[in-house]
């Protein structure tokens, strides 16, 4: 295999976008990725486009290819090629460039994710979520996204006594570092006060425990590691890529509140770069709800199991903590379009790697990691990238 570098990042910013179209915001992310990388559309050999359910958000189809066509590309006939997970559509699209340039098979290539959410009522956005999940024994049942982690922070708290107060900083931390990176949805710090009094979703999740629906695109652009310095003084190499699978519904896990495919796909990324725990400078992990950022805190190793709540409380989480966890905002606060947030989670650890992530950056960074989850759990991507 050959190595890999991520040579240019763009991202769109998270919100509410009504003034733009699903492929506006597309081609936007992608303009931004190709002028970070100073490169022009011509060069781009192929493109890999992570999106979970166009269909039933915009009544859109065949992304792939709508992506070639609004980006310039269609007339010369690249592959471009629509990658669903879920929520980890975006992990598992980047991985996929990934494989395609290290495998020789493709040099430059482009890997994206988009999603346009707000198009359509709550009721249908969170019906459509539901679907990743199993509809015919939990969504059928009556059961959402956030009833399924509620499920998870339940069984978790009953285990290992985590408070309230623990699991709401999490929400305190994200929205605190989310008013320090221009492109999240929201801007704004929150108390500890503010998650408890907010509206009950699912018991015990309430509103500031929830990630938003958002509008969003992101797109990075990889090539092999030795061509990298062509395009960018500072190539950041691809290190690991990891991905693994569980079952699709809840019920039939050993461990509700493990997630097996987060610890799977976390051993294998940090075999493959031959790295620990310790050498992770910061990690961008999928907290589609608190308590998800909780379970994965643990599940990838960062502290032993039952402690993440204490963990977080006592900052170590934190910018400036032992390892800063979510210093975009996380998907609580910089927002999740759901097939854009995989490959938003690897800018912003090119962000930090190349030290331009502003009032968030952490100082002297040099190994980040992304966990991005599909459904509760029976999909996750883990990737490991460097500045070497
Ligand atoms: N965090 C903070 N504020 C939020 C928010 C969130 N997650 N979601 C909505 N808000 C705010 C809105 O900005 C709005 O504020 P405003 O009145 O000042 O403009 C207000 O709350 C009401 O927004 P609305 O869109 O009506 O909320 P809603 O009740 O329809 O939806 C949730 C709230 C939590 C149900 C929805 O955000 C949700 O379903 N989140 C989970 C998404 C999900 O499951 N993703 C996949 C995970 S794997």
């Amino acid at each position: 295999m050959r190595d890999v570098a991520v040579i240019g990042i763009g991202c769109t910013k998270f919100g509410e976008k009504w003034e733009s179209s699903f492929r506006d915001i597309f081609v936007e992310a992608g303009a931004l990725a190709l002028e970070d990388a100073q490169l022009s559309g011509e060069k781009i050999d192929a493109m890999y486009v992570g999106n979970m359910s166009a269909g039933r958000f915009i009544g859109q189809e065949h992304i792939g290819a709508l992506i070639a066509d609004y980006a310039g590309m269609a007339t010369r006939h690249i592959p471009s090629t629509r990658v669903e997970a879920a929520c980890a559509s975006g992990g598992l699209a980047f991985r996929q460039a990934v494989i395609a340039v290290a495998s020789g098979m493709e040099d430059i290539v482009v890997a994206a994710g988009v999603e346009k959410m707000t198009d359509v009522e709550s009721d249908e956005s969170t019906d459509t979520l539901t679907g990743a999940a199993d509809r015919e024994w939990e969504g059928f049942m009556g059961a959402t996204f956030p009833g399924l982690y509620a499920m998870i922070a339940q069984d978790y708290i009953h285990k290992y006594h985590m408070t309230r107060e623990q699991l709401a900083q999490v929400a305190v931390k994200n929205h605190y570092n989310g008013a320090r990176n221009p492109i999240a949805q929201f801007q704004n710090e929150i108390t500890l006060d503010t998650v408890m009094k907010s509206t009950m979703v699912a018991d015990p999740l309430r509103l500031f425990d929830c990630s938003p629906v958002t509008d969003g695109a992101a797109a990075v652009i990889v090539a092999p590691f030795e061509r990298g310095r062509e395009f960018t003084d500072t190539p950041i190499k691809v290190l690991a890529s990891a991905q693994a699978s569980d079952t699709i519904a809840l019920h039939d896990r050993r461990d509700i509140s493990t997630l097996d495919a987060s610890v799977a796909a976390g051993q294998r990324a940090f075999k493959m770069a031959h790295l620990t725990q310790k050498d992770i400078d910061m990690v961008e992990v999928h907290d589609c709800f608190s308590i998800a950022e909780i379970c994965a805190i643990e599940d990838l190793g960062f502290c032993r199991k039952g402690e993440a709540g204490k963990f977080t409380a006592d900052g170590e989480t934190a910018l400036g903590g032992k390892i800063p966890v979510n210093t975009s905002g996380g998907l609580k606060a910089c927002g999740h379009p759901v097939g854009a947030t995989g490959i938003k989670q690897v800018c912003e650890i090119v962000q930090q790697l190349r030290g331009t992530a502003g009032k968030r950056q952490i100082d002297g960074a040099k190994i980040g990691m992304t966990h991005n989850v599909g459904g509760t759990g029976a999909t996750v991507a883990v990737h490991i990238l460097g500045r070497v």
